[in-house]
C-alpha cells in the first residue's frame, strides 16, 4: 500500500480510526452522549455503576441486573496480599499512578487466561478491575503514610467506599453524591489518548490488566489526566485575582498552556466542565467557599477574554480540583481517581475492539535517507 495518497495529521487529529456506539461528542456544541442519552441527564439522574453497565452493555440494567452487577463488584473489592505486600515495597514518593500502573498490569499473573471469546471471562475482567481499582490507591495511599490499608466495607456503596478508604470516615452523603456524579462524568470520552492506547493495546489480544495498564500510563501525562493535578498547582503559583492577567499573559507570551484550558474537540466550555462547576459550587454552599474558587473564576474570564477566539475554554480537568479538594483528597490522588472513572470507557471499547478486531498498524510518512554506507566504528568523528 503508497502512502502517497494519505496526508499526514499531527496528533492523528480528525481521522476516525474506528466505528463506535459507545460515547458521542460535539465539539461545536458541547454536547456529550454516552450510549445516546446525555450526560447532564445521566448525572443528574443515574449513578456511576448504572453508567458502567451502559457503556460496557449497551443498554440500561434493569434493577436485578443492577443489584447483581452492584454485588459483584463488592465482593470483588478486596484485593490478594501479594498485590498488597508488593505495593508494601513501592517507594511511598513515588506517584500514586506509577503505583495504579504497576498494581493494574500486576493483576494479570493472577488472572491472565485469555478467553476473549468468553463472556463471562469479559464480565469477570470488568468487575475485578472496576472493583480493585480503588482499593489499590487507597491501600497505596494509607502504605505511604505508614499505615495498614483500609479494608472496604460492605455497607458502603463504590463511591462512598473509595472516600472511606482514604480517610476511615464514612463520607457525609453529599461527598459520596458529588464524587459518584465526577466518576460519571470522566467516564468515556470517545477516543482521548487514553482510550485509543487501550484501544491499541486490546488490538495484539493481549489480556484485559494489559489494556488498562497501558491506557493508566497513557492517562498520567500533564496534557491529559494529569492536567487536573496541574490545575490546583496552578492556582497555588498564581495565589491571588490581581496575579490572574500578569500569569495568563506571560504564559500566552511564552507560549505554554495554561492547564485545564483547550480542548482537541470541544470548541466551547466543556459540558462537564459546566456539570463539575455546578458540583463545586454546592460543596461550597454546604462547607464553605474555597479562595481559589474566586481565583478559578477569574482565570476563566482572562482565558476567554485572550483565547476564547481560538476556541479554548474550561475543559474536564479545570474544576475537578477544586471539587476532590473539598472533599480532602490529596492532589496527587486526582489522576488515580480520573483512572476509577476511565477504567470504564476503556473496557468498554477493549469489549468493543474485540468484537470486530484488526490489529492495529498505522503507516508513517518516512524522511530519513536511504543507502547509507556503513561506517566503521574507529572512523566516526
Ligand atoms: C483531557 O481528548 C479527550 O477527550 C481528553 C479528555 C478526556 O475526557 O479523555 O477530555 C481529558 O485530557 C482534557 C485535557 C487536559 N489537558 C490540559 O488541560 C492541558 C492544557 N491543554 C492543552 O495542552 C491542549 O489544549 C490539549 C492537549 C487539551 C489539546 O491539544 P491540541 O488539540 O493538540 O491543541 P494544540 O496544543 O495544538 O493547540 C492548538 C492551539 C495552539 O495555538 P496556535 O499555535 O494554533 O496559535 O491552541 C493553543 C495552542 O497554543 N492552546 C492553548 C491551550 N490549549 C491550546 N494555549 C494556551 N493554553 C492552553 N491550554
Amino acid at each position: 500500500m503508497t502512502t502517497a495518497f494519505c496526508e499526514y495529521r499531527p496528533g492523528l487529529e480528525g481521522i476516525p480510526v474506528t466505528k463506535s456506539s459507545i460515547s458521542y461528542v460535539n465539539g461545536e456544541e458541547g454536547i456529550l452522549e454516552y450510549r445516546g442519552i446525555r450526560i447532564e441527564e445521566l448525572a443528574a439522574k443515574s449513578s456511576f455503576l448504572e453508567i458502567v453497565y451502559l457503556l460496557i452493555w449497551n443498554t440500561l440494567p434493569s434493577e436485578i441486573q443492577l443489584k447483581e452487577f452492584e454485588n459483584d463488584i463488592l465482593y470483588h473489592r478486596r484485593i490478594k496480599y501479594h498485590i498488597r505486600d508488593m505495593m508494601k515495597c513501592f517507594p511511598g514518593t513515588g506517584h500514586p499512578m506509577d503505583a495504579l500502573q504497576t498494581s493494574a498490569a500486576a493483576l494479570g499473573l493472577f488472572y491472565s487466561r485469555r478467553a476473549l471469546d468468553d463472556p463471562e471471562y469479559i464480565r469477570k475482567a470488568v468487575v475485578r478491575l472496576l472493583a480493585k481499582i480503588p482499593t489499590m490507591i487507597a491501600a497505596f495511599h494509607q502504605m505511604r503514610k505508614g499505615n495498614d490499608p483500609i479494608q472496604p466495607n460492605d455497607d458502603l456503596h463504590y463511591a462512598a467506599n473509595f472516600l472511606y478508604m482514604l480517610t476511615e470516615r464514612k463520607p457525609h452523603p453529599i461527598a459520596a453524591r458529588v464524587f459518584d456524579v465526577s466518576l460519571m462524568l470522566h467516564a468515556e470520552h470517545t477516543v482521548n489518548a487514553s482510550t485509543f492506547s487501550a484501544m491499541v493495546t486490546a488490538s495484539t489480544l493481549t489480556d484485559p490488566y494489559g489494556v488498562v495498564a497501558s491506557a493508566v500510563g497513557t492517562l498520567a501525562g500533564p496534557l491529559h489526566g494529569g492536567a487536573n493535578e496541574e490545575v490546583l498547582s496552578m492556582l497555588e503559583e498564581i495565589g491571588s485575582i490581581r496575579n490572574v492577567r500578569p500569569y495568563v499573559e506571560e504564559r500566552i507570551a511564552r507560549k505554554e498552556k495554561i492547564m485545564g484550558f483547550g480542548h482537541r474537540v470541544y470548541k466551547v466550555k466543556d459540558p462537564r466542565a459546566v456539570i463539575l462547576q455546578n458540583l463545586a459550587e454546592q460543596l461550597f454552599q454546604e462547607t464553605g467557599n474555597d479562595p481559589y474558587y474566586d481565583i478559578a473564576l477569574e482565570l476563566e474570564k482572562v482565558v476567554e477574554d485572550k483565547l476564547g477566539a481560538k476556541g479554548i475554554y474550561p475543559n474536564v480537568d479545570f474544576y475537578s480540583g477544586l471539587v476532590y479538594k473539598k472533599l480532602g483528597i490529596p492532589s496527587d490522588l486526582f489522576t488515580p481517581i480520573f483512572t476509577i472513572a476511565r477504567a470504564a470507557g476503556w473496557l468498554a471499547h477493549w469489549k468493543e475492539q474485540l468484537a470486530t478486531n484488526r490489529i492495529f498498524r498505522p503507516t508513517q510518512v518516512y524522511t530519513g535517507k536511504h543507502d547509507q554506507p556503513y561506517i566503521p566504528i574507529e572512523e566516526r568523528t
